[in-house]
């Protein structure tokens, strides 16, 4: 065997071997909501506005742009946040989310906002 061919060889073995099978396709199945922790949640689907305030999103960690919403704590917030409410797309644009999922992700922003908060419910 020339050096040519092994080299070839070895080349298709390297590429036998990269070819792994894909990491399971997250298919957006319409009947099985999907479940995060709160931060998973957040970090993935909402920290995108609500980091920097995107679009008029109220900022995670700064009470000033919670204040007036906190009256309506927490139910209506979290039904905002799951049903949608002026720029905020409802489940941050994740209709296949869980309803939980939502709740904690609300609830994890409101902890990082209000971290002297008492734990709800
Ligand atoms: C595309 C940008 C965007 C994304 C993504 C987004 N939000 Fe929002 N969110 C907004 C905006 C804008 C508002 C302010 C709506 C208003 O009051 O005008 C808002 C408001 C809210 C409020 C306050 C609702 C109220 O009643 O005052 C909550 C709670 C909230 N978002 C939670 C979430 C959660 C949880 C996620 C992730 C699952 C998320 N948001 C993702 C833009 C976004």
């Amino acid at each position: 065997m020339n050096k040519t061919l092994i080299v070839l060889a070895s080349a298709a073995m390297l590429a036998a071997c990269g070819s792994n099978p894909p990491e399971e396709a997250v298919a957006a199945d319409a009947t099985t909501a999907v479940e995060m922790s709160g931060v998973d949640a957040y970090m993935a689907q909402c920290a995108g506005c609500h980091e920097t305030g995107l679009q008029g999103a109220p900022v995670v960690g700064d009470k000033a742009y919670w204040e007036h919403r906190s009256k309506l704590w927490s139910t209506v917030i979290v039904d905002h946040a799951k049903t949608g409410y002026l720029d905020m797309p409802a489940k941050g644009g994740r209709s296949d989310l869980s309803d939980a999922t939502i709740e904690a992700a609300v609830e994890y922003m409101l902890e990082l906002t209000y971290p002297d908060m008492p734990p709800g419910d």
